[in-house]
């Protein structure tokens, strides 16, 4: 197996050894193509960037980024659109111009124009140089969920009941969470050059068990990415409790 796990002993350890990968690529490549994902998982990363940003003054003046997956319908200004999100938490911490900063448009009045738009704008950048990733509790990446075949660009999803539930903490109520969402598909994110997927807390044991036994199939999304050459896992030890 070509992948690369790092086991941590918590939320904290991971969170900084994928902060140290991001910015060592940034520091290597200072116009580097970030790809990124929202979620409870990645928070700690993007605080520990923003830290790092702060008291050593990495710069991201020339970085471009284009996030995994936005929901349908809310607009940027709404708290729980992925948009918002990325500015609170990431992009207002650090010196990136906002227009090199990309979500896909949950608000576009042609969805399926937005996604090959979001094809197109990705290919234009070059490429994702590093995509980092969470994974659903049901082995979903971005919000490709399970069943969709590998083979899928960016395109339009119906969440599926779990994820709504999952996500759900983050709306007033239940029925709030939106339907539909626009997500990367699997053969975006796994044309990435490198990928890190970071797993935390009991609730992902069950997916990452399934991960990394290594069976190939699109039941579990995320294990495509064994499908690619350069993938480092970084899990702790309660994501791993069921290896
Ligand atoms: C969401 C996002 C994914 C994210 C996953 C895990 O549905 N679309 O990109 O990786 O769920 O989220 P969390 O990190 O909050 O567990």
């Amino acid at each position: 197996m070509a992948m690369k796990l790092l086991k941590v002993a918590d939320y904290a350890e991971m969170s900084r050894q994928a902060a140290d990968i991001i910015i060592k690529q940034v520091k290597e490549k200072p116009n580097a193509v970030l790809g990124l994902a929202t979620g409870s998982t990645v928070l700690g990363v993007y605080r520990e960037l923003a830290a790092d940003h702060r008291q050593h003054g990495t710069s991201y003046r020339l970085v471009r980024t284009v996030n995994l997956d936005e929901y349908v319908g809310l607009d940027p200004d709404h708290p729980n659109s992925y948009r918002y999100y990325m500015n609170q938490h990431l992009f207002a911490q650090l010196d990136i111009p906002l227009h090199e900063t990309h979500v896909p448009d949950g608000l576009a009045a042609d969805l399926d124009e937005e996604c090959r738009r979001y094809e197109r704008l990705i290919d234009e950048l070059g490429g994702i140089d590093l995509q980092l990733l969470g994974i659903g509790r049901n082995g979903h990446i971005g919000f490709n969920e399970p069943g969709t075949p590998f083979s899928t660009a960016t395109h339009v999803v119906e969440l599926t009941e779990l994820t709504r539930e999952a996500n759900a903490r983050f709306f007033p109520s239940l029925d709030d969470v939106p339907r539909y969402a626009i997500t990367m598909g699997i053969a975006t994110i796994l044309r990435s050059r490198r990928i890190v997927l970071l797993a935390s807390g009991e609730e992902k044991a069950d997916a990452m068990a399934r991960l990394l036994e290594g069976v190939v199939t699109p039941d579990l999304p995320a294990s495509a990415l064994h499908l690619h050459p350069d993938v480092t896992i970084i899990a702790d030890c309660e994501a791993l409790s069921l290896i």
